[in-house]
């Protein structure tokens, strides 16, 4: 090895040390002779003193540019008092160097190594080697790294098995469009790439492993956005002779270990349950932040009878009215108030009643339509004051609190209601209880709510043919600050139970034999009951990280469109490829 040290590791106690140091050139500057260079590694970065005197090194050090790579040897020593600098760890110390050796040039860079450069995503994915060297990405991807160790030691301590499931596999249903590969040697045939290894996972159940996990890649084509990508992380498990409660436990105290990585020490975090329907009534989400308040009420007994139509009328149809109150939020502007309205809009609102409470009382075009008393119900149950506002929602219960849940996450993002430190900077919580089946109102038909394999609570079962929409699953969703950072089941694993979702999902015999005939076959031959969950390692790393995107914890993420711009994939083939695969490709003009 080159070096004795990391940069990034010398302190005060070092003094007197010689040592050699390979890194960076992170920046250099001229001061009355003197050179002053900062050397960064992974680990920090340190200053380099040149001397004049040292007429060799001096020409060297005279002619790194930035992001040259050196050897440097020399000594640590102090500081000069008053020259310190208590934003570097290294502060204190500085290198004096004896000798430098050029190990690389660089060409000048397209965009500086800064956190605050202004270079656009797509020039910082296009050079991601350079973007790497940010110490925030190298403090994520060195969080994670540290995550994923200690998830595997704490699982293979509880017995879990680590244990690879293919990659060139069959579709597997979690809701996205599938990456599908060609196969050579089966001309027309394609395999899939796995969204999960849940059908895998299972058949390890039956095969007797027991505990299994894997952290292991999954691929969905679908729209990404800055918590989707095509390929991601799970922290995937599946446990035989479980409950809910076992799975649930061991997530949590997974969770533990990787906040304790991220923390430095053990901490006690809850995570409260509560079931889906309360919080799409509380929230208007089922992956509710629960970082600030703004929780929706309903109002539709104290406004049913008003005169204001659009309530009463959503009433009369079996609506709802629902509202919730923005402290401090009187002081909105009109402008404000129409844009949010436009925000709404998107979720499939007509509109946007208000209120406003003031020192003069109730403001609002709408106000002329209520009573006194009615204006005192609402007041009093949303907990108004003066300076506050209330947004309203009426119709259609799911929509309504869609609508006023979307409005609840966007007024807290707009006017900066989230804690960034203290208490209630990591709120994680389960939600539990989710119907089993959702209408799927295109198609026309039921569809999973998890995945068809997730069983049903064994007291409403029996109303799968009967009464769908009342049977509950036996699954849990792990949420933290408002994004699902995982889910999971309790699984089907009698094949009699799995053939009547099927049919209910209208999956017919011969299509469910076709698309999972190894998994019902496998139902057959003793099953034993089992279960599983899977994390979503990158969410977790970006959440813990502060980091608004995945892309941020990802060495090399794909862009909203779905390319690498490193190596610029995907990428057109040529015409022996294509001709191995038994492969011709039409281009559709659009
Ligand atoms: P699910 O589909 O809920 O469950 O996925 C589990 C978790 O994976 C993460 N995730 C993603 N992260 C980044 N980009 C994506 N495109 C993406 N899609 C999902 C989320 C999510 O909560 N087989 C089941 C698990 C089980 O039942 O055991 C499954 O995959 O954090």
């Amino acid at each position: 090895m080159k070096r004795t040290h990391y940069c990034g590791e010398l302190r005060r106690k070092d003094e007197n040390l010689d040592v050699a140091l390979c890194g960076w050139i992170h920046s250099s500057r001229d001061h009355g002779g003197l050179l002053f260079l900062d050397l960064r590694d992974r680990e920090g970065v340190v200053q380099i003193v040149v001397s004049p005197e040292k007429k060799e090194v001096f020409k060297i050090a005279q002619s790194l540019g930035s992001e040259f790579v050196i050897e440097v040897q020399g000594q640590v020593r102090l500081r000069p008092k008053g020259t310190e600098n208590p934003n570097l760890s290294t502060g204190e110390i500085e290198i004096d160097a004896r000798e430098i050796e050029i190990l690389n040039t660089s060409l000048v860079l397209p965009f500086e190594i800064s956190e605050f450069n202004q270079a656009s995503e797509e020039i910082r994915l296009q050079y991601r080697y350079l973007d790497l060297r940010r110490p925030s990405l190298q403090r994520n991807l060195i969080l994670r790294h540290r995550i994923v160790q200690s998830v595997r030691s704490f699982l293979d301590k509880q017995g879990f098995l680590e244990i690879e499931t293919p990659f060139l596999t069959k579709s597997t249903p979690e809701g996205a469009r599938d990456f599908l590969v060609p196969s050579r040697l089966n001309p027309g045939h394609f395999y899939a790439l796995p969204q999960s290894p849940q059908l895998f996972k299972q058949i390890l159940m039956v095969g007797g492993m027991d505990k299994y996990y894997q952290i292991v890649r999954c691929f969905r084509d679908e729209d990404l956005r800055s918590d989707r990508q095509p390929e991601f992380t799970q922290i995937d498990l599946e446990m035989s002779f479980v409950e809910e409660e076992d799975v649930m436990g061991v997530t949590e105290k997974i969770i533990l270990e990787a906040f304790k990585v991220l923390t430095g020490k053990e901490t006690d975090l809850e995570f409260p349950r509560i079931s889906y329907e309360e919080a799409l009534n509380r929230f208007g989400s089922d992956k509710p932040d629960l970082r600030y308040e703004m929780e929706l009420k309903d109002v539709t007994d104290d406004l049913k009878n008003s005169s204001f139509q659009i309530f009463s009328n959503a009433v009369k149809e079996n609506g709802v009215i629902k509202a919730l109150c923005f402290k401090g939020g009187a002081k909105l502007s009109r402008s404000e108030i129409d844009n949010l309205t436009e925000f709404v809009k998107r979720f499939g609102a007509k509109g946007l009643a208000w209120i406003k409470f003031t020192d003069a009382g109730p403001e609002s075009s709408i106000v002329k339509f209520f009573s006194k008393e009615e204006l005192a119900q609402v007041q009093l149950k949303l907990g108004a004051l003066s300076g506050d506002i209330l947004f309203f929602g009426a119709g259609a219960w799911k929509s309504v609190v869609i609508i006023l849940g979307s409005l609840r996450v966007e007024l807290a993002k707009r006017y900066d209601l989230i804690p960034k430190s203290g208490a209630s900077t990591y709120k994680f919580l389960w939600v539990i209880h989710f119907p089993l089946l959702e209408w799927d109102d295109q198609e026309k038909r039921w569809s999973a709510m998890h995945h068809p394999f997730t069983s049903p609570e064994v007291e409403n079962g029996d109303f799968l043919e009967s009464a769908p929409e009342k049977v509950r699953a036996r699954a849990y969703d792990i949420v933290l600050n408002g994004t699902e950072l995982g889910g999971g089941s309790i699984r089907i694993h009698r094949k009699e139970l799995q053939q009547r979702v099927f049919k209910i999902l209208g999956v017919n015999e011969e299509s469910a034999k076709e698309k999972f005939g190894f998994l019902l076959t496998a139902l057959e031959y003793g099953a034993p009951p089992h279960g599983g969950i899977a994390l979503g390692l990158d969410r977790m790393v970006a959440i813990f990280s502060g980091e608004d995107s995945i892309r941020d914890t990802i060495a090399f993420p794909k862009t909203q469109k779905g390319i690498c711009m490193l190596a610029g994939s995907p990428s057109e083939v040529t015409e022996l490829q294509l001709k191995e695969l038994s492969l011709v490709v039409k281009k559709i003009k659009n």
